[in-house]
């Protein structure tokens, strides 16, 4: 099982490091709103911080303890802790005596030691006195930090503190917030999918059978969204290729990540055929229906109409198309629900479908009336290229998610 302690891709670790500043009073708000979208938030503030917005307010507002020195919470080793669990280091306001603390790597305090021992992005929000700006010290420990790879927000142009005006203010709250969702949302280029497209189909096809009507099934979408953002956090360029999925899981889905959208399988088919032209991974997450309605209305059946009969047709397999159209090292994987019968365990008889479709990889799943569907965790095995369970995983969608791109990542090397 994976054991990441980032949880459905959106959630991560943010340290926001405050320093002795006015503007302190404005970094309340942007912790408020990493809070609101769901991050865990640590605050760190030097002690000069502390005399413009206290402890307290931090706490209630981070929902975390705040501590500023060392010598606290010393058997969780705090003082480097959080910075190597950090996804994001973020300094606001960053004055110009904590940037030339950090050009010069003092680690006096929590602040110093956790940069010092973090490798997640840092972003500084630099406030500060337009002539404290300007300054050559300030400008070339600017210089120094950008060249370590450290980003800017600001400083703004406009009024500070006393009757002086120029460049110096604070970034906005607003502004700070979405750059850290920017810098969050940005694929990894150290992620075992670097490089790697991506095309993940997700959802229960819809079958019409009249203008308001439809032949479904119980496929969230969920499973398919955790693939597209783990893969996406792994640095790979994604295509989520959307069917019917529950409310509110499209909202989940950040902005570098391409949504597609398809009503039908015939749609499905048509949308993950063309995006497999040039696509390095293709994964058939979505409950695609086996038939269609040969006789679709042209108007609302009404009862008066008489009970409807229903034709079907077998809709196509898009995963076996797939595979018989697949391009020169294309790793194509495919899931199936699968119920146990008095002859067959739920990995046999994923094992004799993953042949008759060809697909690399079939992540199996137990479902049942109670069991599969609409549930935030998943169990699945899956099947590798020689029959047997490649990797098995038990947890969050996330989780299971990690495990199905684990034997991609395997399977490719
Ligand atoms: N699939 C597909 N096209 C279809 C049906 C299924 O691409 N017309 C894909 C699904 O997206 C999934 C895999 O095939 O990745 C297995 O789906 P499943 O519904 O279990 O396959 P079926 O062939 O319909 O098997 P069964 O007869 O057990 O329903």
């Amino acid at each position: 099982m994976n054991t990441s302690t980032r949880s459905a891709g959106s959630v991560h670790r943010i340290v926001v490091g405050v320093t002795g500043g006015i503007a302190a009073y404005k970094t309340v708000q942007l912790v408020r709103l990493l809070v609101k979208d769901g991050h865990e938030v640590h605050v760190v503030p030097t002690d000069d911080a502390l005399r413009f917005v206290g402890a307290p307010t931090w706490e209630a507002i981070s929902r975390n303890p705040v501590t500023t020195s060392v010598h606290d919470d010393v058997a969780q080793v705090r003082h480097v802790a959080l910075g190597q669990g950090a996804d994001l280091v973020v300094i606001a306001p960053a004055t110009a005596n904590s940037i030339a603390k950090m050009a010069a790597g003092l680690a006096g305090d929590l602040l110093g030691t956790t940069l010092l021992a973090t490798q997640a992005p840092v972003l500084i929000a630099p406030a500060m006195h337009t002539e404290m700006w300007r300054h050559p010290a300030t400008q070339a420990n600017i210089a120094t930090l950008r060249a370590r790879g450290v980003r800017l927000i600001g400083p703004d142009d406009g009024q500070l503190t006393g009757a002086d005006s120029g460049p110096g203010r604070m970034s906005e709250p607003e502004a700070i917030h979405a750059e850290v969702r920017r810098l969050l949302d940005s694929p990894r280029p150290d992620g075992d999918l670097a490089g790697l497209r991506v095309v993940i189909s997700a959802g229960g096809t819809r079958e019409p059978i009249d203008p308001v009507r439809f032949i479904g099934n119980r496929s969230s979408g969920r499973q398919g969204a955790a693939l597209a953002l783990a893969a996406a956090d792994r640095g790979a360029h994604v295509t989520f290729v959307a069917a019917h999925v529950e409310g509110g899981i499209l909202d989940t889905i950040p902005d570098r990540i391409t949504v597609v959208h398809a009503g039908t399988a015939a749609e499905l088919g048509e949308r993950m055929t063309a995006l497999a032209a040039d696509a390095d991974v293709l994964i058939m997450s979505a409950a695609v229906a086996d038939y269609r309605v040969a006789n679709v209305a042209d108007h609302k059946l009404a009862k008066e109409d008489g009970a409807p009969v229903l034709e079907l047709v077998e809709n196509a397999d898009i995963l076996a198309g797939l595979v018989t159209g697949r391009r020169a090292g294309q790793t194509i994987v495919g899931f199936a629900a699968e119920m146990p019968t008095e002859a067959e365990t739920v990995i046999e008889r994923g094992i004799r479908k993953r042949r008759r479709k060809g697909a690399d990889l079939l992540a199996v799943n137990e479902v049942g009336w109670e069991s599969g569907f609409e549930r935030a965790d998943n169990t699945v095995s899956v099947i590798g290229p020689d029959d047997t369970v490649v990797a098995t995983a038990s947890g969050t969608k996330r989780e299971v998610a990690d495990a199905v791109l684990d034997a991609v990542v395997g399977l490719r090397a």
